[in-house]
């Protein structure tokens, strides 16, 4: 049995669908959460920048003597990834575990990537898909506004600006005839609703929140890192501008008031 939090981070909101999926699949856990609202988007940054982000974002986290970090961050899972690999404690990203439940879930072998810019040109989600199915057809598309609609709460499932940048984005890999699609920057699962519209039901969509939820239960097992199972899980929330525009969405997503829960950091500190 161990009490330490687990350290989960993104670049803003995005993480938070990997805490939805940590809170039902791991309810005895404590969570501390980081997002870099002051500093996202990372997708658009040059790798260099995106490991030093993510280096500090992990030297936060670890100042709460955390037992495992989790990079709920697509662009930091694939473009920063030997940042991951450093970290002492256990550590995960997104990519292993939504790129092998894709390659596993995909009936007719053409498997779309939805990213960030930085995400597609790392090339990191086709590598590891082709570890697991060879075959694999595999269509990336970088996708950057939807980033920019999540932060800003443009995420109703009626919202006309979110439902047009979805079909266009979706378009090729819907003409690729792709029957499985990674949401592979944790934004995008928080418009699942809309990207199932606008893919149709045939198509399944990999929630890296949850595949990598999945993942962080089966390392904690592992590693004999579980809290008592008489444990009830808190979560703290930290960002490093103001809290409101997070909360907002936070409060959604979560499906509870977090306002309590949640506070700024001054990041320039963990350099
Ligand atoms: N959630 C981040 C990701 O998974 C958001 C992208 C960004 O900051 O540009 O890639």
């Amino acid at each position: 049995m161990d009490k330490r939090p687990v350290g989960v981070f993104d670049s803003g909101l995005g993480g938070l669908s990997t805490v939805r999926a940590m809170k039902k699949i791991l309810p005895n856990e404590d969570i501390v959460y980081f997002g870099d609202t002051g500093r996202v988007p990372y997708g658009s940054r040059s790798n260099e920048t995106i490991e030093t982000y993510a280096a500090q974002d992990i030297k936060f986290l670890r100042s709460f003597s955390c037992k495992m970090i989790v990079a709920a961050c697509g662009t930091v899972s694939t473009a920063a990834s030997s940042v991951i690999e450093r970290i002492q404690e256990p550590a995960t990203g997104i990519t292993k575990p939504s790129a092998k439940a894709a390659a596993l879930a995909t009936k007719n072998n053409i498997i779309g990537v939805m990213g960030t810019s930085a995400t597609v040109n790392s090339n990191a989600f086709e590598e590891e898909i082709r570890k697991t199915n060879p075959n694999a057809k595999v269509v990336s598309v970088a996708c950057p506004m939807l980033v920019s609609l999540v932060e800003n709460n443009w995420i109703d499932i009626n919202d006309e600006v979110a439902n047009a940048a979805v079909k266009r984005y979706l378009r090729p890999i819907l003409e690729a005839g792709a029957d499985t699609v990674i949401l592979g920057c944790t934004h995008f699962p928080i418009l699942a609703p809309i990207i199932q519209k606008a893919a149709g039901g045939y198509v399944k969509l990999i929630d890296t929140g949850y595949e990598e939820a999945l993942y962080v239960k089966e390392v904690l097992k592992e590693n004999n890192l579980e809290n008592s199972a008489e444990h009830k899980g808190n979560q703290q929330y930290f960002v490093s501008d103001k809290t409101q525009n997070f909360c907002d969405v936070a409060n959604v997503l979560l499906g509870e008031d977090i306002e309590d829960k949640c506070q700024f950091i001054d990041i320039f500190k963990f350099i």
